[in-house]
């Protein structure tokens, strides 16, 4: 089985997102990977959850909502019944029980809950929360940008998510997002992601189709 893709909404015009949505599922993407910014947690703003509530009502691909915001928990209940999976970031919270209760909040409303990581932060500080959460986000730029370069530092944390996940039994998933493209897309498949996330790399390629088949590697995934 190949991994998954989930395309990043970021590159595209919002009103064009139903019929592009509907071209990538037929060429294979298997998810439409709606990034959510507020100008606050990041400076750039993309759109409410709102616009996103009355968008996912028209697309045919399951959402994969990348929430990077402060206080995500107001956009939760807005949101839930479209996300596929719900990501929120680690950096929004203040400290650990704060951030647990989000999660624990999240679950109890029959969502995959993710949970990301930015390009400085570590794995391990995230430990505590690895058995609770569906998902794991490796962002391979610094949040808040599209069309930036691949940082092979995220490659080193989905190899230690992969131990984590095979010495613990944990059950997520993990996914890679920011700058990744056909060269180095194996690397990231080899060290154990299993979504990967692509913006600029499928939006600007000649041919679609085999822009996203690129993004597809057999190997044994979880998922
Ligand atoms: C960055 C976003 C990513 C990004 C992906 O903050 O979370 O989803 O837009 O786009 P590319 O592939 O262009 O980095
Ligand atoms: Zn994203």
């Amino acid at each position: 089985m190949p991994n998954k893709v989930s395309i990043s909404t970021l590159p595209f015009k919002f009103e064009e997102l139903p019929s592009i949505s509907m071209v990538l599922k037929n060429y294979g993407v298997d998810f439409l990977h709606c990034d959510i910014m507020d100008g606050n947690f990041v400076e750039n703003k993309t759109y409410t959850p709102q616009m996103l509530a009355e968008l996912a009502e028209k697309i045919k691909l399951p959402l994969d909502i990348h929430l990077m915001v402060n206080n995500p928990i107001q956009y939760i209940d807005i949101l839930h019944k479209y996300a596929y999976f719900l990501t929120i970031h680690y950096e929004a919270f203040k400290d650990e029980t704060e951030l647990k209760n989000a999660l624990i909040y999240m679950k109890n409303q029959n969502l995959k809950v993710g949970i990301s990581i930015d390009l400085n932060t570590d794995v391990n500080e995230i430990n505590t929360v690895l058995d609770i959460v569906d998902l794991v986000l490796v962002m391979s730029v610094k949040a808040g940008a599209g069309g930036q370069n691949f940082n092979s530092c995220a490659v080193n944390k989905i190899i230690e998510l992969s131990n984590l996940r095979k010495e613990n039994n944990h059950k997520y998933l993990i996914e890679i997002d920011g700058g990744i493209n056909n060269t180095n897309v194996e690397q990231c498949i080899n060290a154990g992601a299993d979504i990967i996330v692509s913006g600029s790399y499928v939006a600007n390629a000649n041919n679609t189709e085999l822009a996203v088949q690129s993004l597809k590697i057999n190997k044994n995934h979880k998922y």
